[in-house]
Formats: C-alpha cells, structure tokens, sequence
C-alpha cells in the first residue's frame, strides 16, 4: 500500500524543500507526485529544458525513502506554446477559443500541441525514464477537454470514413432520410453541438475517445522508449465521468487510478464502493487513488470539512475495494492560483494543519496492513456490465428525466454492496466465465456480437439479470429491428411488447420470495412471454390500463448447463429492489454476508487463498459487528490483537484482519 500526496516544489525557494520532505515522512508517506502542470518550469522557452530542478526533489524525497512519481506536464501548457501558436488552443462549441492560464486550454486534436507535448514528455523521459528512484508516470491529468476547431471536425469526418468506408453506409445506419439529413460526402458532416442525430452523437463520442487514445499513445512511446528499468505507467481518472470510453483508453495503461473528490457532503459507501469497483473493472486488477481531499475541496457549492475519522474510513474503503495507493491532493496550497482555499495538508505558513493529524494516522495504519495486503486483489462472483455507448445512447434520449443510467445502477448494486456481496464492474465484452450472475443494468445499447458472448456465458450455466432499457439499440444507437431485448429475445424467453416512462407508481407484486409487494417508479416495461418456459414472476397491479395484470418480471431457463434468464420491466422502488437482488443471488447459487447498517465487511485475496478482511464502520455510531466464520482466530493488523467471535467498531472503525 503506497500513501502519498502531490507536491509541487517550484511553487518554494529550495531551502525549503528538505523540510517538506521530512514532514512527509512523519505522515508516513511512501510516495509522492511531482512535475504535474509544471511545464513553463520545465520548458521555460521553446526547446530550452530545465529538469535539474526535478532531479534535486526526486534527490530529498528519495533520501527519506519516498518514491517519486512523475506526472507530465501537458495539461498546463505554457504561455509561449498558446502564444505563437494559437492553434494549440482549443474551441468551445460556440467557436470561442480557450483562453491562457486555466489549464487544459490546449486541444488534443492540434498537431502543433501534440508536437510539444510529446517533444516535451520525451525530454523527461530521457532523463528520468531509467532513474529507479521514479516508479511510474501520471500521464496528463483528468482528460476530458473536448475541441470544436475545424481541425477536430475534419480529424473526425477522416474518423467517420475509416469507420463507414462508404458515405451510403453512415447514411443507412444514421437513417439520415429523416429530416434531409442525407450526406453526399464527408465534409458535410458536423460535430454535434447539443441535441442531434443519436448516430452522430455516438459517433463523435467515439471520435473524442479516439483523440485521447492517441494523445496519451505519443506520451506512453515517448516514456516506453526511454524508460527500462520497469517503471508503469498511467493517468488519473474522474469516477463516472462519460466523455470519453475509458475502456479504450486504459488498455494502453499498466494501470489505471482516479481522482476521488466529494465535494460537498459525506462520503457514502454504496456510492463510492461501486466507482471503485469500476475502476478495478477497467483493466480487471487494482487501481490506485491518485488524488483525494484533505479534508475539503475549494470548487463545490459547498466546501464542507470532512468529519474527524471519515477520511480514514475512506482510504481503507478504497483499499478493501482493491486500491494499491491513497494519495492526497495536494501538499501545499501554492500562494497564488486558483486553488488557494482548497485542503491541503500544510497551512499557509508552512506546518501541518489539523488534517496532517488524520493522515498520519493513514499512514502509519497503512505500514500496518500493507505487508498483508502484498499480491491480493478483491475476487467477485458478480459481475455488473457497464457499457459507455449505453449510458450516452439514455442520456442522449432520457425519455424520463429521471432514468439516470448511473443511478440505476446504483440502484441494482446498493442491495449486493449492503449484503456485502463483492462485485466486478466490466465491460460487457469482457470474459465472464468466472461469475456466476451477471447483472445488466440498462445495457441500451447491445452490439450482435456481445448479445452471442452473453448468450454463449448463459448456455455454459450462467444466470443473467436484464432489466428495462435493455436491449434496445445496436452499435450505431439504431433501434433493434426485434423488440428488447433485442439479440437477447431468444436467451430471455420474453420481449417487451411497450415501454412506459412512469409519471405515477404502479403497483407490482412478485412472487420470487413469497409474495413482495411494491411499486414501479420512473420506468416500466409490459414483459410478453416467448416460450412455454418462461414463468412470470412478478406482475403489475391496476395503474395506467395497459400494465394492469400484466407480466413485470419473468425466469426463463437457457441450455442444458442450468443457464438462466431473469427479466425485470420496472424500476423497483428500494425494498423490493433489494428482494429482487437477493433473490437473483440465490438463483445463482450465492449469498452475502450480514453486517449491522452502515457496516461493510470486504475481502481481498491472493492466488495462494490468503485472505485479508476488511469490516469498516461508515457511520457515526459504534456497531457491534459478528464476524465472518472465516475470520476465526484471525489478528486485527490495526490494533495487533486476536478477534473474538464479535466485535465493536467505534464510529468511523476500521479492523483489518488476516491471518499472521
Ligand atoms: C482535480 C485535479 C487536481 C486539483 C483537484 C482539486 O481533480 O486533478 O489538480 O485541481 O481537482 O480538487
């Protein structure tokens, strides 16, 4: 477990510096991250390189046995690249381009940028990319700025031709009839600006997740070939940010890590737990927090401080959730810029603030565990599918205003996360032979050939939940010429005859555990049997005229293997939510594990079966917590005693257990 945080040493005189450092190493930090948004330091002017500064800290941090990680410089490009090169800047939609000093100014798709910056990253590399003191490289920050130059638009009109091949085939997939939207030829294509062709839409989503891959692909060539002495690379994320598919982009990292910021508020576990889970899910292995506040952020509407504890229960939620490293942003608020009110853990004059306290302890906690923890990772036999295309293909077309495609997965992941039910987040093309339920929240958009990877998973034994929306658009966010759910009618033995969105509740009665009785809310689906296989399971009661009675949810049996297909047409309220997850778990032969309200007990483990359990209280009552039978006999890393059968966290508790 690395614990660490962001510096920026050009921001002090140098006499300064070893301090720092020293009071780094009392907070028991192993690593930290330097150079990020420093390239006017580093380049001052055009092709004149200053590095020995960066050499001179990596020096300090070393001496107190704190590894370095390097971040490129490249989202604050500096003021001489924008000035004699204006078309480094990016356009807003309204054809306005960025102006100077609020970093990430700069467009992807302008060569001149991409010239500098890979120019830039491959200087460091020289320098540092054998220098075992740097363990790996950030890689840019938070990628998300979107160009509306005329260079971007024909890069994507060149996209759209390698993509389509013939302008008639875009036309055909884009039904481009409808309202004269017919192309004759490519530089008649627009970016979308704002509601427009679901087609186009996708498609320029795709085009800004193809910008970025080969962005970071110069920077990730300009390090690899410089850099042998095995340092990883990798680039910091933003949780549910859609803007691009992060998919894609990570398949070129060693590992992916993200940015974990609340704002305003508290932290809430179902919520984060899952955006962890989707982070391991992007690369299937652990991930690294790169940035979290100390305390407080300085952006939200509301900037309110942490609880005392609760930043501690957060680093070992991301750690029981698969995180390798927790780092803070930042160190030091710079005395000028943007972020001067933001948390950090050193006050204007230089000494620890009250947060400094905390994250010692975070540090010192971590030593403690982190042996344990070496080589294991969390093990899921869920799986819940999360495709790109499908959340912007709903946002793209709500229908309900309320059907928020994250929410609803939340919605399906809450009941496992509260029965303490470890999950992947996957890609739907991902390889799903190691679960034995998947769960398909809202999967809109489902390609052929994705549809026949599920099918073949169901034929070989696996249970499949599809819930509404499923199953309704192709690859090209064209509609299914069959009703939902599409490519996967025949494996759910169901489709849906009419989709409602919800202005009032309707009633629904399941008969999954007994008899549950509920509502539907914001969405429902009118379910019509396919096979004489398919059982309902849950129906509607009187509410519009056309659910009244009908199918709400059906099982249908797949294959000889005991595949089978559950469907859902309503979106549940939470209860009967929860008893339609339990239910499923059951189907698929699985079971959680309970713990009091606000009580999470997660594990991770090594190939060679070594376990270690996590069981953190998130709320601001002490909990009196039964343990896991397979905790029996094992030592709490934190407080270096044998566990009874039972124990009692203290508000914002935390016990790690493992076998010593
Ligand atoms: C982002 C950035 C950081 C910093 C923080 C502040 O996540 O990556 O550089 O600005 O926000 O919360």
């Amino acid at each position: 477990m690395h614990f660490g945080n962001a510096w920026y040493p050009e921001h002090w005189p140098e006499e300064r510096w070893e301090h720092d450092v020293k009071l780094m190493r009392e907070a028991g930090t192993t690593v930290c991250r330097l150079a990020e948004f420093a390239w006017s330091s580093i380049e001052p002017t055009d092709g004149c390189y200053e590095l020995e500064w960066i050499d001179r800290a990596i020096t300090l941090l070393n001496k107190y046995g704190i590894a370095t990680v390097l971040g490129t410089p490249t989202a604050a490009p500096p003021a001489w690249v924008t000035y004699y090169h204006p078309d480094t800047l990016a356009v807003d939609p309204t054809g306005r381009p960025a102006s100077h000093g609020n970093r990430c100014h700069a467009s992807a798709n302008s060569p001149t940028y991409l010239k500098y910056s890979r120019r830039v990253v491959e200087h460091m590399a020289r320098r540092f990319g054998n220098d075992t003191r740097v363990i790996g490289w950030q890689i840019d920050n938070e990628y998300h700025r979107v160009d509306y130059s005329d260079t971007a638009k024909r890069q994507f009109q060149h996209f759209l031709k390698d993509r389509f091949v013939t302008i008639d085939k875009l036309n055909e997939h884009w039904s481009t009839r409808y309202w004269s939207q017919t192309y004759d030829f490519w530089e008649q294509i627009p970016i979308p600006v704002g509601a427009h062709n679901p087609g186009l839409m996708l498609a320029f989503r795709q085009f800004v997740t193809f910008t970025w891959q080969e962005f970071q692909r110069h920077q990730i060539e300009a390090i690899r070939n410089n850099s042998h002495c095995g340092q990883w690379i990798t680039t910091n994320l933003m949780g549910w940010f859609d803007g691009l598919d992060t998919y894609k982009v990570a398949k070129d990292l060693d590992f992916v890590s993200w940015d974990w910021y609340i704002g305003t508020g508290h932290h809430n576990y179902l919520n984060t737990g899952l955006i962890h889970d989707l982070n391991r899910g992007f690369k299937q292995k652990n991930f690294w927090v790169m940035e979290t506040q100390p305390g407080t952020v300085n952006w939200s509407p509301n900037n309110n401080f942490l609880n005392k504890g609760e930043a501690r229960v957060m680093a070992f939620h991301a750690a029981a959730h698969g995180a390798d490293a927790f780092l803070y942003w930042q160190w030091r608020s710079a005395p000028g810029g943007q972020e001067q009110l933001h948390g950090s853990l050193l006050g204007a004059d230089g000494n620890p603030r009250p947060f400094y306290e905390e994250a010692s302890q975070i540090g010192s906690d971590f030593k403690r565990v982190s042996e344990a923890l070496k080589d294991t990772t969390v093990k899921a036999d869920v799986a819940i599918l999360h495709s790109y295309e499908a959340r912007w293909a709903i946002n793209a077309q709500r229908h309900n205003s309320e059907f928020d495609p994250v929410q609803y997965m939340e919605q399906c992941y809450h009941p496992l996360a509260r029965h303490n039910v470890s999950v992947d987040v996957i890609s739907p093309n991902a390889p799903l032979e190691d679960y034995s339920l998947v769960v398909a929240p809202a999967l809109n958009v489902l390609p052929d050939d994705t549809a026949a990877h599920i099918t073949a998973w169901v034929q070989a034994g696996g249970v499949l939940l599809l819930t509404p929306r499923t199953g309704h658009k192709d690859e090209y966010d064209a509609l299914h010429s069959t009703l939902q759910p599409g490519p996967l009618r025949e494996v759910a033995g169901v489709e849906v005859q009419e989709y409602y969105s919800l202005y009032d509740r309707v009633p629904v009665e399941a008969s999954w555990d007994g008899t549950s009785c509920g509502e539907g809310l914001i969405w429902a689906e009118l379910l019509r049997p396919l096979s004489a296989s398919t059982r309902v399971v849950a129906m509607y009661g009187a509410s519009n005229g056309w659910l009244d009675g009908k199918p709400a949810a059906t099982i249908h049996p797949f294959g000889e293997a005991g595949g089978k297909v559950i469907v859902v047409g309503a979106w549940l309220d939470e209860r009967l939510q929860e008893s339609l997850m339990l239910w499923v778990l059951a189907e698929a032969g699985l079971s959680g594990i309970e713990s009091p309200p606000e009580v999470e007990i997660t594990v991770r483990q090594a190939e060679d079966g070594r376990k270690v359990t996590f069981v953190i209280n998130h709320g601001r009552e002490a909990r009196s917590v039964t343990l896991p039978a397979s905790t029996a006999g094992q030592r709490d890393l934190l407080s270096d005693s044998i566990v009874p059968a039972t124990i009692s966290l203290p508000a914002y508790g935390v016990a790690v257990l493992a076998n010593t």
